[in-house]
Parts: structure tokens; C-alpha cells; sequence
């Protein structure tokens, strides 16, 4: 049964109320890379990144889901064959919506880590550098969030997957940020259909087969009807 593969970025959480980062008056017309979102701005300051991502967990605890993760999510229940979310986002929408298991490549603000003993655990929603490791008690804690510089998660699975994929789909993300951004040039290669679901065409446009433009929350649950009205999924 036919394989689907989707990677979302963060135009498919904005009209869930987060801002995504490269439109305008996003997180990065606000804040420097190099100042919240690298390895050595935490060992520069790691109160300042703490605090950018208290407010990144504080405004992802009080948002819902939108209509485009519930469609993935009524997707991965009617569809036959295996449905693989991969996504970019931080937060925790899709599986608000009842999605299941998906793939955190960049990580989750609602984990932590320690920098020291490399633990994990459910994180507080505020953190500090004070905070002690439960598992080690080194004052290392982190934010569970793969920055600029370093290694995103999963990788190896995330390549099976795609390897294997029959129909991939890019959902609101610009494909400015590699891995993600090679992504379809993978898909297509193992003979995938790859489609691309976003407000505008992303830098990595032309290593899609199809395009639907337009606004997640609009867009997906048609995209995802179409798919299931077809009695299971036919490469066109
Ligand atoms: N519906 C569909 N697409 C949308 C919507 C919407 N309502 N709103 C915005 N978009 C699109 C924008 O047109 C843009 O192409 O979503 C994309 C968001 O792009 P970015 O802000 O660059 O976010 P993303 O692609 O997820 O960034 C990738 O970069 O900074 C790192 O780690 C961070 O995971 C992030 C990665």
C-alpha cells in the first residue's frame, strides 16, 4: 500500500497563532541566529537563549491545532498504508491534533536535555541555567531544540522513510534550511511524487512534481480528502 511521507515546517503551525521565522515580522526579524539559536550563544549567554525559548514554550502552551493538523492526522488514521510526519516544528500541534509518531527533527520545546550527562526529560515551562539535572545535578540544562551548527534528529530513519516513500508532500516551510530542504530532491529520486504545500513557492520549489498554493488550513484538508476520496492513495 502506498507509502506517504510528509515534512512540515512552521507555515503550517502560524495560523494556529506561532509565528514562523523568515516571513515578515517573524522570529527572525526579532531575534539574531547567533544570539538565541547556536551552540555558542548558550555558552555566551545562556540566560538569553532560555528566555527566548521560555516565550516560545509559553506561547505553544496556549495555542491549538488548526484544521491542517487535524487534516494530517485524519490522514494517518484513514489512510492504509503507513503515513511518516516529519516535522521541523518544535511544538507539539501535530500530536495535539491525534497525530502519531512523528518525527521532532529539530526537537520539542517541551523536552530538555542536559548539555553535561545528555538526559532527557518532560521540560518545566520556564528555564534556567540554575536548574539542576535530575539525572546527573549538573547546572547544564538545555532546551531539547537541535540550533544552528549541530546534528538535527532521526536523521538515518528520516532517509529510510523517504527511501521508501510513494508520495511526499513539503507543508509551510520555505526550504531555506538544509537537511529538511533536500528532502523532495531525495523523494523524488526513490520515485516519489512530491508535492508542495505552502503560501508561496520555496527556494527548493523545482524539486517538486506539484504545488497547491494557498493557506494550510485551507489547503491541506482538501489535499488530504482528495487523497482519501480516492479510495487510498493513487500516484497520479
Ligand atoms: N499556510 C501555508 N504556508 C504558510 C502559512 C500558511 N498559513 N504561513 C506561512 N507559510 C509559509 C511561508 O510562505 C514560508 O514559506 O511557511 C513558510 C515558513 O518558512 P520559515 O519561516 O522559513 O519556517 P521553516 O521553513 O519551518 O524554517 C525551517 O529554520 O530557523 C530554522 O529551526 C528553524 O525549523 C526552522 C527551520
Amino acid at each position: 500500500m502506498e507509502k506517504i511521507v510528509i515534512l512540515t515546517g512552521a507555515g503550517i503551525s502560524a495560523e494556529s497563532g506561532l509565528a514562523t521565522f523568515r516571513d515578515a515580522g517573524g522570529l527572525w526579524a526579532k531575534h539574531r541566529i547567533e544570539d538565541v539559536a547556536t551552540p555558542e550563544a548558550f555558552i555566551r549567554d545562556a540566560g538569553r537563549v532560555h528566555r527566548f525559548y521560555n516565550t516560545r514554550r509559553a506561547q505553544a502552551a496556549g495555542v491549538r491545532p488548526n484544521a491542517a493538523h487535524a487534516a494530517l492526522a485524519w490522514l494517518q488514521a484513514a489512510h492504509p498504508g503507513e503515513v511518516v510526519i516529519v516535522t521541523q516544528n518544535v511544538d507539539a500541534l501535530h500530536e495535539a491534533a491525534g497525530s502519531r509518531g512523528v518525527i521532532h527533527m529539530h526537537g520539542e520545546l517541551a523536552r530538555a536535555l542536559c548539555a553535561a550527562c545528555g538526559h532527557r526529560w518532560d521540560a518545566p515551562p520556564e528555564m534556567s541555567r540554575a536548574d539542576a539535572c535530575p539525572a546527573c545535578g549538573a547546572c547544564a540544562c538545555r532546551p531539547d531544540v537541535v540550533w544552528f551548527g549541530e546534528m538535527p534528529y532521526r536523521m538515518e530513519e528520516i532517509l529510510d522513510h523517504l527511501a521508501g516513500a510513494d508520495l511526499f508532500a513539503a507543508i509551510g516551510t520555505s526550504g531555506q534550511v538544509w537537511p529538511a530542504a533536500g528532502f523532495a530532491q531525495e523523494a523524488a529520486g526513490a520515485g516519489a511524487h512530491c508535492v508542495e504545500i505552502n503560501l508561496e513557492a520555496s527556494a527548493v520549489a523545482s524539486d517538486f512534481h506539484e504545488a497547491r498554493q494557498g493557506r494550510a488550513s485551507r489547503v491541506v484538508p482538501e489535499w488530504v480528502a482528495g487523497l482519501i476520496g480516492e479510495a487510498g492513495v493513487q500516484s497520479p
